[in-house]
């Protein structure tokens, strides 16, 4: 999926969700002249009002009465609560429903002619995305972070800011990577993990891992160094 496809009208589309994550959708897709967000989405149980952001707000039981599958594509836009799983329940539900999703490629990332990514995709500004890299279905890359050539990423996965993900690396679906994680080329890591802020992933690490991070090393401040030593 890239950037530019021909079509000289905006793809209608729903947002799914009225949490932080839709807030920021919205804003994305509504600057980006390829998409006119018509109206949002939740489950009945969370619909308390009838509008959100100035926008219809459907009840998704009811949502392809009022918006038919055929006419609307939807982006489903929910955080990594539960290693993903609240976003992956809602995109299965919208499949269902016989909707497809649209990916937003921010026109500020960098996205190789030959990288594929899947559907229901949020890729952020200074992303880049390099030759031959696979990214797979409801997945976000976070701005500032590299994913380099021939790396495969899974479905349901969240790369956090500032990641450095090598070449040839593998993360498994339902993954959350934290801030400023680097994989060093050809690592591994299975499905279902987490990996905390700022590790390094050097070798292959199986499935269901938790990788915590080092705490910080921290020293009583040596008044010293604010002495005047001109
Ligand atoms: C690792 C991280 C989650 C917690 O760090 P921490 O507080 O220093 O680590 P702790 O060892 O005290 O663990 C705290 C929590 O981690 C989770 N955790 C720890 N070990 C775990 C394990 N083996 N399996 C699953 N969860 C575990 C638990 O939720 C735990 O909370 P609890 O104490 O209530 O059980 C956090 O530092 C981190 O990396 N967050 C990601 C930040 C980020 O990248 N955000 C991106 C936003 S776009």
């Amino acid at each position: 999926m890239h950037r530019n496809q021909n079509s000289s009208d905006p793809q209608p589309i729903i947002i799914v969700g009225i949490g932080e994550t839709a807030d920021i959708a919205h804003e994305y897709f509504s600057v980006d002249e390829q998409y006119d967000v018509v109206a949002f989405s939740v489950s009945a149980e969370y619909k308390k009002t009838d509008t959100y952001q100035n926008k219809p707000l459907i009840a998704l039981e009811n949502l392809s009465d009022v918006f038919p599958s055929d006419q609307y594509k939807v982006f489903v836009a929910l955080s990594s609560g539960r290693l993903n799983r609240d976003r992956q329940s809602m995109y299965d539900q919208i499949k269902q429903q016989g909707y497809s999703c649209v990916s937003y490629i921010s026109p500020r990332a960098f996205v190789w002619r030959t990288a594929s990514i899947g559907e229901n995709c949020f890729i952020f500004e200074n992303v880049t995305i390099q030759h031959g890299v696979s990214i797979g279905n409801n997945v976000t890359v976070w701005s500032n972070s590299c994913i380099a050539h021939q790396s495969e990423v899974g479905d349901h996965v969240f790369i956090a800011p500032g990641c450095m993900i090598c070449g040839y690396a593998k993360i498994g679906s339902f993954c959350f990577i934290g801030a400023n994680t680097v994989f060093a080329d050809h690592a591994t890591i299975g499905d279902n993990s987490f990996v905390g802020m700022g590790s390094v992933i050097s070798k292959t690490i199986a499935s269901h891992a938790f990788v915590r991070p080092a705490k910080p090393f921290v020293v009583p401040f040596d008044r010293h160094f604010l002495e005047d030593r001109s």
